[in-house]
């Protein structure tokens, strides 16, 4: 059963579509790459999809519910996170305190002892422990990007929205990642995730959607898009990471 159902999404910028006639279903439990070139649209189906963006038209249903027209803290509430492309230190926060706010929101942990539980589970999960007490500014992108990951699985989503969530990490930080979205996988959350490192990604989605000029270039499973001559062309001057 889809827990995401899109139909005819699409959004114009000017003259330019970002996000064109758009649709895909994404099963439950599933993790779902989102590939394509620089300026596919990416990130614009990202910010459609969670309410930072009003689409022109179309339709986004979690769970049977149309998330198109609501605002992103009630399509929060409905149980999506999101991480971003360029992930920001939270103002005046540790990274500990940055993810016990997420962690003290209603519907989350019931007392401040669960909250420092969790807190440390994600902190060690992610490789940020020794971390903890350091202000979020203090950090360098590839920490303040584990610490975005980390604030949007404090928000405990049913599903995950993970904007190049590899970008700038090291082959251990990476692993680490990995290792949790499986781990979300099987605990039957759902991910969606757009990266260009392609031979990180391949291996950990069940299904990929290949964006090129905002429409649905291909869609199928990793090894069938691998072998899709139209993705491959698609990503000219990229062929080597397809390999
Ligand atoms: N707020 C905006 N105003 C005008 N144009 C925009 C806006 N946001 C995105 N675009 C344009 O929409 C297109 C899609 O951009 P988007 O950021 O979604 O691409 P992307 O696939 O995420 O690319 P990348 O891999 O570089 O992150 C691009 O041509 C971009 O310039
Ligand atoms: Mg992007």
């Amino acid at each position: 059963m889809s827990l995401l159902v899109v139909t005819g999404l699409s959004k114009r910028f000017g003259g330019l579509w970002a996000v064109k006639d758009l649709g895909f279903e994404l099963a439950a439990g599933h993790i779902l790459g989102i590939i394509g070139p620089n300026g596919a649209g990416k990130t614009s189906l990202f910010n459609l999809l969670t309410g930072f963006l009003p689409a022109d038209s179309g339709s986004v249903r979690l769970a049977g519910t149309e998330l198109l027209g609501r605002r992103t803290h009630a399509i929060a509430r409905l149980g999506l996170a999101r991480t971003f492309q360029l992930a920001r230190p939270f103002a005046g926060l540790t990274v500990l305190e940055s993810l016990l706010l997420p962690l003290g929101l209603p519907g989350r942990c019931t007392g401040a002892t669960e909250q420092r539980g969790q807190a440390g589970v994600l902190l060690e999960t992610l490789g940020l422990s020794h971390k903890a007490d350091t202000p979020s500014e203090a950090l360098n992108q590839g920490e303040l990007r584990l610490l975005d990951i980390g604030r949007a699985l404090a928000c405990g989503p049913r599903l995950l929205l993970l904007d190049e969530p590899f970008s700038g990490l090291g082959m251990q930080a990476v692993a680490r990642v990995a290792q949790c979205l499986r781990e979300r996988r099987e605990a039957g959350d759902t991910t969606l995730i757009i990266e260009h490192r392609l031979r990180e990604l391949m291996p950990l989605i069940d299904r990929a959607l290949v964006l090129n000029f905002g429409a649905r270039l291909a869609e199928g499973t990793p090894q069938a898009i691998a072998g899709n001559v139209q993705v491959i062309e698609a990503y000219l001057g990229r062929r080597g990471v397809l390999a």
